[in-house]
């Protein structure tokens, strides 16, 4: 069965402290509640190892927002995938649309990030999504299959089992646009459906796909109420815990 999950996004915001001060609060929120979904953090790479502590395991999973496409070496500024792992970290948010957009990732790059992430034994959680000029076009599902084609469906059946899939379209996100729910739902039952072509009925099953863009405590219940819907990657909403505790409240 696939799971649902809720991960934060927490970008390029909060100090150390602030951050600490943020994943200490949610687990408090948290602690003695039995939970319907997996509940994740991204956090910038300084925090991994301080929300690692901070936080109860069972309770809140722990993402970097990137990391390098390179195993190790003369890589000035660079955190490798290996790294990540040390902290204690469980995923890693690769592909989201800032990155290919400001930082030039692109497929081939990507496809390395994906590649070590997986070989550290971390869950890439891979987010795909097309610009506004694209759906106004009625193009978004060449778009996203396309993304998908060139990137996540080379790896293995069995590699591709390990990832989660986040589906984010750039006009939604931190633009307080939110895609209608029947946009995500469909964007999302599509990405399935050429999963299932690609990996199998029983592997498209399994894989947990989230909406990103825009999401918070009042369009998540009828976001996650849809059948392909499995959770939501979240942004600004994720860097209050009251906003972010409501969101995964609804499920
Ligand atoms: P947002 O960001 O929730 O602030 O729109 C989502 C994301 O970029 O992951």
């Amino acid at each position: 069965m696939r799971k649902n999950i809720v991960a934060g996004n927490w970008k390029m915001n909060k100090t150390l402290q602030e951050g600490l001060a943020l994943a200490t609060e949610l687990n408090e929120a948290l602690a003695g509640e039995t939970q319907k979904c997996d509940v994740v953090i991204g956090v910038p790479f300084i925090h991994l190892a301080s929300a690692v502590a901070a936080v109860d395991a069972n309770k809140v999973g722990v993402a970097a927002q990137n990391c390098a496409n390179k195993e190790s070496g003369a890589y000035t500024g660079e955190v490798s995938a290996a790294m990540v792992k040390s902290t204690g970290a469980g995923y890693i948010i690769l592909g989201h649309s800032e990155r290919r957009e400001y930082y030039g990732e692109t497929s081939a790059i990507l496809n390395d990030k994906v590649a070590l992430t997986l070989a550290n034994g971390l869950t890439p959680i891979y987010c795909c999504g097309e610009a506004l000029d694209v759906r106004n076009a009625n193009e978004q599902n060449v778009y996203v299959k396309n993304q998908l084609e060139e990137t996540v469906f080379n790896l293995s059946a069995e590699d591709f089992s390990k990832i989660v899939i986040a589906y984010e379209p750039i006009w939604a996100i931190g633009t307080g646009v939110t895609a209608s729910t029947e946009q995500a739902q469909d964007m999302l039952a599509f990405i399935r459906t050429i999963i299932a072509e690609k990996f199998g009925a029983v592997i498209a099953e399994n894989t947990s796909i989230l909406y990103g863009g825009s999401c918070n405590a009042k369009n998540a219940p009828e976001l996650f109420a849809q059948p392909d819907i499995d959770g939501g990657l979240i942004g600004g909403a994720s860097l209050k815990v009251a906003d972010f505790k409501a969101i995964i409240d609804a499920f």
